[in-house]
């Protein structure tokens, strides 16, 4: 069966068939894929995540606006600088600047700061991830150097995407957003949670199909994982079994896509990054941010390595990625499709 080709239907038995024990099968064609174009390296990003303030309220989020608990903070341009410095020893290409949307990080702000991170590491590309804004920022930040986008469209159908988020979010300005940044130039990346609440193995089949038609560069996925201050408190996690059988699925779907094995995985099971790489990623984001602010970016409960020295998570990486029979690579790591 081609995935390439195969409907929705088609892809919801594959993914029901695989949901609570994905089959040696798919994994190992995933991963034969993965080293047809990757060979066996694993891309390493060093992450800054740079502000915990967000003016949205996403229902399965821990610093949407509406979490009074959250114990907020922003990175100075200094400190970001400091993050990027630390990387730069440790022999990081990428840095991705993360955050909510936050409006004290003006478009002028923002493309400082990536203006500045360009002359002083030319060599390095800058990703960014701070959600939906107009074409104009876009541009702004593009002109400023930044290389790549990640804006996770977090489900493909309409009817779950309202589910997840307040009114005032749009499914459709999601996906907008997504195909101006690939207009602009910006390698991109999209994703959905795995197990988020409501989600239905035909709503993975819609993710699926959505990304065959946006053809991201980067696709980020991971368990969604319960924050005890958020709407869904209560809810149950997403499982290992579904997260790698989705992992394995949209690496068959987009060959030469880059795909993190998450925090988010690594956080539900203790060798969920290795069993990621096994079942088809090809790329880890360990924390470049300061110790001191780590464990308040909790987008989730109980997140992995919020007390380790960015030093000590590349080097414990390294060692987990060799013991799985990978190879850690520092290069940018540019999608093999530009
Ligand atoms: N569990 C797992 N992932 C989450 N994200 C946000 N909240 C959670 C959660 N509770 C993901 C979203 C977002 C990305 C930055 O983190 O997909 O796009
Ligand atoms: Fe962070 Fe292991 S990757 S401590």
């Amino acid at each position: 069966m081609d995935i390439h080709s195969i409907n929705k239907q088609e892809l919801t038995e594959i993914i029901e068939k695989n949901k609570l024990n994905p089959s040696e099968e798919l994994l190992s064609a995933a991963r034969s894929v993965r080293n047809k174009y990757y060979g066996n390296r694993i891309f390493v990003r060093g992450l800054i995540e740079f502000t915990n303030y967000c003016k949205n309220n996403c229902f399965y989020c821990g610093i949407r606006a509406g979490n009074k608990n959250a114990r907020r903070y922003r990175l100075t341009e200094e400190e970001i600088m400091q993050c990027c410095d630390e990387g730069n020893r440790l022999g990081f290409n990428t840095f991705v600047l993360q955050g909510g949307e936050d409006g004290y990080f003006t478009d002028e702000k923002i493309c400082g700061i990536v203006s500045r991170i360009k002359s002083k590491y030319p060599d390095c590309a800058v990703t960014l991830s701070i959600g939906e804004k107009t074409r104009e920022s876009y541009k702004a930040y593009r002109d400023a150097g930044a290389d790549r986008y990640l804006l996770r469209h977090e489900t493909a159908n309409n009817g779950h995407y309202k589910r997840l988020h307040p009114k005032e979010m749009l499914l459709e300005n999601r996906k907008q957003c997504l195909y101006t940044l690939r207009e602009l130039g910006f390698q991109v990346g999209a994703g959905f949670m795995v197990g988020s609440p409501y989600q239905t193995s035909e709503m993975l089949a819609e993710d699926l199909i959505f990304l065959r038609e946006l053809q991201p560069h980067m696709v980020g996925i991971g368990p969604f994982i319960p924050h005890c201050d958020s709407i869904f408190a209560d809810r149950q996690a997403g499982t290992l079994q579904l997260t790698l059988t989705m992992l394995a699925l949209v690496r068959l779907t987009l060959p030469k896509t880059l795909l993190p094995s998450t925090t988010a995985l690594g956080t539900i099971d203790p060798e969920g990054r290795e069993k990621g790489f096994d079942a088809g990623a090809n790329v880890v984001m360990p924390n470049l941010s300061p110790t001191s602010v780590r464990g308040d970016y909790a987008l989730y409960n109980d997140k992995i390595c919020t007390g380790d020295e960015s030093a000590q998570c590349v080097k414990c990486l390294r060692g987990r990625i060799e013991r799985a029979g990978y190879v850690m690579d520092m290069g940018r790591g540019d999608s093999l499709t530009i």
